[in-house]
């Protein structure tokens, strides 16, 4: 299939470079997140949530070895005793720490001995031909896969206590947002997931065309200043906001603020990274659960959004009557676009980024804080496990919320318009925020 958005993106010669590219850059932040804390910190379990560092660092190569030495290069396994260890079906996070890990540097060596042999087999393999090599489709899996557990370390240090070890400079903040609070998307079909975007993971496929009812959307996402006006009106003792699941939960387990807040006075702070500031009022909220954000939303008198009316309002050119790649058309995303990769470590003040609005004025859809929707994770029509049924299919059904469109801490391989995030929805260590929605009545 053709495609003229995405095209330049399977031409052979850029195909090669791109795989390389995005490799490196996935290695390079692996490897500062787990070169700047000493070995008891790569070890240690921060949290029971979380797998020690050193486990996801064996994990990437795993992973790496299997689909890219082994499944794409034929190649016999390096340590085949190794496998059961960093199969995260096998063992949960909680039992990962007591079990005979590689230590550190031998952790360290394995990658790099499997990445020396990955970068050899992208030199001397075909990209087309089989399904796993067609647009060098298994590289750029491997990339998003390395990317993921990036964030997910990103995770892992935030939780960890202790002084800080991670800096970046902050978001430039640019001029305030003077746009409206919401924007009406119309009604009527739209192109939802792809069947062309060729490193589109197998759960974004294939596309469909959904019908959208007309809605309202907020042009931001919702800032610390709005929810902690839902904080100061009671909304966490007060019934009526909550499903029963959600009440249930947060009184069970004293859920009376986001994740990392803590009231000092009049006023929040939080801990971000080791260090405790002022929550900015006008950043987009983070470490809020599914629950928290239905349950403001209801305050609100308003809605999440569903996963179909968040990329409607992501893709839909309504000039061209097409599915676009991103909110602002089909270029890669760039730092003018979106606020992704770590380059920050905390979200841009809500209204940031005008050249990554998309053409109803939508704004920070990509990036800055992933966001929760009212779907349940199920397929699309027409959906295929590819290439193992673990990535995705195992997770369908109504125990899952989506999260779309990626937060501060992911890397643009593993970010696109079509792109689907999912966890249940009581998480909240995740880098998750939300936006509002409401139903257009006449
Ligand atoms: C898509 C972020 C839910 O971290 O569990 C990593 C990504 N899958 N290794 C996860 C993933 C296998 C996945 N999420
Ligand atoms: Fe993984």
């Amino acid at each position: 299939m053709t495609d003229p958005a995405t095209d330049h993106l399977v031409d052979p010669e850029t195909l090669r470079e791109r795989a390389l590219t995005t490799l490196v850059t996935a290695r390079d932040r692996t490897t500062l997140l787990t070169d700047c804390v000493e070995e008891p910190d790569l070890t240690a379990q921060h949290s029971p949530l979380m797998s020690p560092l050193v486990w996801d660092l064996a994990h990437i190569g795993n992973q790496e070895e299997q689909w890219l030495l082994r499944a794409v290069a034929g190649q016999e396994a390096i340590r085949p005793e190794i496998d059961s260890l960093y199969d995260a079906f096998e063992h949960p996070r909680s039992e990962r720490p007591r079990l005979p890990l590689l230590p550190p540097d031998e952790a360290r060596r394995y990658a790099a001995e499997v990445r020396g042999r990955a970068l050899d087999v992208l030199e001397n393999t075909a990209l087309h031909g089989t399904r796993l090599t067609e647009a060098g489709f298994a590289f750029g899996m491997i990339a998003q896969h390395e990317q993921q557990h990036d964030e997910t370390m990103l995770i892992t240090h935030q939780l960890r206590k202790g002084p800080q070890v991670l800096t970046a400079p902050d978001p430039d903040p640019g001029p305030p947002f003077t746009g409206p609070a919401e924007v009406l998307v119309p009604g009527g079909p739209f192109t939802m997931g792809t069947s062309t975007e060729p490193w589109a993971l197998d759960n974004e496929r294939p596309a469909h065309r959904r019908e959208v009812a007309p809605f309202f959307i907020d042009t931001t996402p919702v800032t610390n200043a709005a929810y902690q006006a839902f904080v100061d009106d009671g909304g966490y003792d007060d019934r009526r906001w909550w499903t029963p699941d959600g009440w249930d939960h947060i009184r069970r387990h004293s859920v009376t603020a986001p994740l990392f807040w803590r009231r000092d006075g009049r006023q929040w702070l939080r801990r971000r990274f080791g260090v405790t500031e002022v929550v900015p009022p006008d950043e987009p909220v983070l470490h809020v659960c599914w629950y928290e954000a239905d349950a403001y939303a209801r305050w609100a008198g308003r809605r999440l959004p569903t996963e179909a009316e968040w990329e409607k309002a992501a893709r839909y050119d309504p000039a061209g009557d097409r599915s676009m790649r991103y909110p602002w058309g089909d270029a890669d995303p760039g730092p003018e676009h979106a606020n992704l990769g770590q380059r920050h470590l905390r979200p841009a003040p809500a209204g940031s980024y005008p050249a990554g609005e998309s053409p109803l004025g939508v704004r920070q859809l990509i990036g800055d804080v992933w966001e929760w929707t009212s779907s349940d994770f199920a397929p699309y029509p027409g959906f295929a496990a590819f290439p193992y049924k673990e990535y995705s299919e195992v997770f369908f059904g109504p125990g899952y919320k989506v999260l779309r469109g990626g937060s501060f801490a992911v890397d643009a391989v593993a970010c696109r318009g079509t792109f689907r995030n999912w966890d249940l929805p009581i998480r909240r260590q995740i880098f998750s925020g939300f936006r509002t929605a409401r139903s257009e009545t006449v």
